[in-house]
């Protein structure tokens, strides 16, 4: 099978121009002007973006958290990921204490079986070195093609670790290559304030921020770099909320330290006020870190545009307003930690980054695929339009009115954190390593066509099909 996409504006993190890109089977094999080649199938790209897939590296689907599970499981997440111009994820394995890493690694491939609508990679959540996995299983992950570990600094007594766990696990990433995550809150000290809220009678989902103060997402970021620089392992700090986390993260990249941080869709959009609102309505925005104060916003928008911060995920974890979040009404701590958006990235993006003048078509590019797609392994293969990266393209129309809206979305939640946005800007055609997955505004493409990807190690290229 072949597809010539005829006369786009292709667009990837270093390049803009007008040209051809030519598809055999499963990648891209020809880039060019006017290509004189037969195809099977012609897409007309005229007055269109051609851009690589969007790659999350941070999504959660199909994981018990907070006393219930996700909504979206593979098949629901990924269908959403696709309308949304995203054609590769890296989700989290969660080990279950006293599990071994490969019993857990198993059980969530399994879980994805047969539902793949996209392409996927895993982090290993560790939470037990000493009655689950052993530092020797740890080092034999990468080889399986799950090269990042991630550690959970805060969520005391479920998947928090202690700070000899983080920094054995980073010892063995700087032997083995993975890149280390980590979730940066102090546990500890949020455990406090969380027991003090609930004694003095504050139960309502605003105090869910005011029990998760910035300064402990600051102090736990300040720490994990401090560790991760001793043990000489490469750090990634998760979901990026406020000031006092991208102040360490900035001054350890001005030192030209191995560090990179990432921010989410909803910190760019919800503040602290939407928790204040009425009628539990707060507890669709109940995920962690917490929405901060409005002004954290620009200081946000300065870091992705300044390369402070390298890219933009989603951390989906959706859990239905109506049945989930609900388990906290009466108890804030109680409501399950996560929001939605996989569909939604490169929507909001576009249209307040590139369509505001924040930054250009290229950073969003790189910001939303290309780095993602370098730090994480799955370079050159995803994450650029290239011969020989695999066909993960997303035909996107530029003027296409989209509006966000909990009615139209593909996940199986039951509210969008940006309900009622009108965005300029949309994608028309999606490609999955050359078959189309979404045109015509539907999934045109059998779960089944997802596979997972074998990562490699951190600062190491996933080499496409020519030379692999
Ligand atoms: O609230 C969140 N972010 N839920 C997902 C788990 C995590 O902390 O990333
Ligand atoms: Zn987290
Ligand atoms: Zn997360």
């Amino acid at each position: 099978m072949s597809v010539l996409i005829r006369g786009g504006r292709i667009i990837t993190a270093a390049d803009d121009y007008v040209g051809d890109v030519y598809v055999e089977d499963e990648r891209v094999t020809l880039v060019g002007e006017s290509l004189d080649v037969e195809a099977d199938r012609v897409i007309d790209a005229d007055g269109k973006y051609v851009l690589p897939g969007c790659v999350d590296p941070h999504t959660h689907l199909d994981m018990p958290f907070g006393g219930t599970v996700t909504i979206d499981d593979v098949q629901s997440g990924q269908t959403a990921a696709a309308f949304g111009g995203t054609t590769c994820h890296v989700d989290f394995v969660i080990q279950p204490p006293g599990s071994s890493f490969a019993a857990a690694l198993e059980e969530w491939q399994e879980k994805a079986s047969g539902k793949q609508v996209i392409d996927m990679g895993y982090h290993m959540a560790v939470t037990d070195l000493r009655e689950g996995g052993s530092l020797e299983e740890l080092a034999r992950l990468p080889e399986q093609g799950v090269t990042s570990y991630k550690l959970f600094m805060a969520y005391k007594g479920a998947l928090m670790v202690d700070d000899e766990t983080l920094f054995r696990t980073m010892e063995v990433a700087a032997e083995t290559g993975a890149l280390v995550m980590v979730h940066a809150e102090n546990g500890d000290a949020i455990d406090v304030l969380v027991k003090q809220a609930l004694a003095a009678g504050n139960t309502a989902p605003h105090f869910h921020a005011l029990t998760r103060p910035p300064e402990l997402e600051g102090e736990a970021t300040n720490r994990a770099i401090q560790l991760a620089r001793v043990a000489g392992a490469p750090l990634y700090v998760v979901h990026v909320s406020c000031r006092e986390a991208v102040e360490p993260i900035a001054k350890a990249r001005e030192q030209g330290w191995d560090v990179w941080g990432e921010t989410c869709t909803q910190y760019l959009f919800v503040d602290y006020t939407f928790l204040e609102r009425p009628n539990f309505e707060g507890a669709k925005y109940v995920y962690t870190p917490p929405p901060r104060a409005l002004e954290n916003q620009e200081v946000l928008w300065h870091a992705v545009r300044s390369d402070i911060l390298s890219v933009i995920s989603t951390d989906h974890c959706a859990f239905l307003w109506d049945g989930q979040k609900s388990r906290g009404k009466d108890d804030f701590s109680k409501i399950p930690n996560g929001g939605p958006g996989l569909e939604d990235r490169l929507h909001m993006i576009h249209e307040f980054g590139v369509r505001t003048g924040r930054f250009s078509l290229n950073r969003m590019v790189e910001l939303l695929s290309t780095n993602p797609a370098k730090l994480f392994g799955l370079y050159p293969r995803k994450g650029t339009i290239a011969p020989g990266s695999d066909a993960d393209i997303v035909v996107f129309d530029p003027e296409k009115r989209h509006l966000i809206s909990a009615a139209t979305q593909h996940s199986k939640v039951d509210y969008n954190l940006y309900e009622g946005t009108e965005v300029t800007g949309s994608p028309e055609i999606v490609l999955l390593r050359g078959t189309v997955l979404v045109e015509n505004g539907e999934l045109v493409a059998e779960p089944g066509i997802g596979q997972f990807v074998e990562r490699a190690a951190f600062g190491q290229e996933l080499l496409p099909a020519a030379a692999r």
